[in-house]
């Protein structure tokens, strides 16, 4: 108990000096022009490079933006994170942990080569795999009622009524045969009970539910305050699914480099391939940031320095 509630003490520097460091580290970082936006899935392929928002929240509902705060991006592989609270809220972690696992892979987040040198494991929920696995384990009486409870849960995770991007969401389905096979993979390995091109969609339409930096923030920071989120005040998911959740994402969330961003930025973060950041300072707040150039594992490049950069001046790394 006692190290559960320190999990989620701290405080953020005064409102006037992190409004100052949000904007500085915007302007540090909007004109750096490296990394490449994705185009696997083809609509993403039109993004705008040069947009590039932040939004930092804290515990206490605290709100601070610099740049494209509110411009509207899907939230792609960030779900993952959302949806995983949202099934171990309904089933706990210890049947999330045996059936997915916890440990980082240390291939792309869409390694098939992963699931086969694991016996069929998919070891964590933050690769494409896991999340497939995760997305099936979400107890319903019907497909409708299972998306209702994923589309409504990270809804509330936001504090606002998320949609889906149509355009985005039937553009990857015309292209995602690997998620398709990963799901087939997995049901011949006995790991997924569900129809898995069902599920596929359904975790596809999760992947295109649209979000802003600012919604993004709002999510991670009802991580931070424990399962609370801070402008709604609604309780989303109990205190230890947040503790679980936010350590899955430490080892996992920012997949093969999740070791090193650990290291440099020490806090949990999740990434997703339209460009979106979260990172989560346990019991302080945490950053949402939206800027589509990526690095060759999926991360954004200008939300990975951004992330540096604050962690270090607003005193949030772990370490
Ligand atoms: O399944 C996919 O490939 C995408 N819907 C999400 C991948 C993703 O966001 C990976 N992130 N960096």
């Amino acid at each position: 108990e006692g190290v559960r509630q320190r999990a989620f003490t701290g405080s953020l520097p005064g409102q006037g000096r992190v409004d100052e460091l949000l904007h500085e580290a915007h302007a540090r970082y909007a004109a750096l022009q490296d990394g490449v936006v994705a185009d696997y899935i083809p609509v993403l392929a039109r993004a705008d490079p040069d947009r590039f928002g932040l939004s930092l929240i804290g515990v206490d509902g605290a709100t601070y933006e610099a740049g494209a705060a509110d411009d509207a991006f899907t939230i792609q592989s960030i779900s993952k994170a959302f949806v995983f609270a949202l099934v171990c809220e309904e089933i706990g972690h210890r049947a999330v942990h045996e059936r997915v696992g916890v440990n980082n892979t240390g291939l792309p987040f869409n390694s098939v080569m992963a699931l086969e040198l694991n016996l069929g494991s998919p070891m964590n929920p933050m690769v494409n795999a896991g999340a497939i696995a995760t997305t099936a384990m979400m107890p319903a009486a019907s497909h409708d009622a299972r998306w209702e409870a994923i589309r409504s849960g990270l809804s509330r995770f936001a504090g606002r009524e998320l949609a889906v991007d149509t355009e985005v969401y039937e553009s990857e389905m015309r292209t995602n045969t690997r998620n398709r096979a990963i799901a087939r993979l997995l049901e011949g390995y006995g790991r997924l009970e569900r129809d898995p091109a069902a599920i596929v969609d359904m975790y596809t339409r999760q992947c295109a539910l649209v979000v802003t930096a600012h919604d993004l923030a709002v999510m991670g920071a009802t991580l931070a305050d424990g399962g609370v989120n801070p402008i709604t005040g609604v309780r989303v998911v109990a205190e230890e699914v947040a503790r679980d959740t936010l350590t899955v994402l430490a080892s996992c969330g920012m997949y093969e480099r999740s070791g090193e961003w650990l290291f440099e930025i020490g806090l949990p973060a999740k990434s997703g391939v339209s460009g979106g950041i979260v990172a989560i300072s346990p019991g302080k707040g945490a950053l949402g940031s939206f800027s589509p150039p990526l690095d060759p594992a999926g991360n954004s490049v200008r939300g990975q320095r951004a992330c540096a950069f604050l962690s270090r001046a607003l005193g949030l790394n772990l370490f």
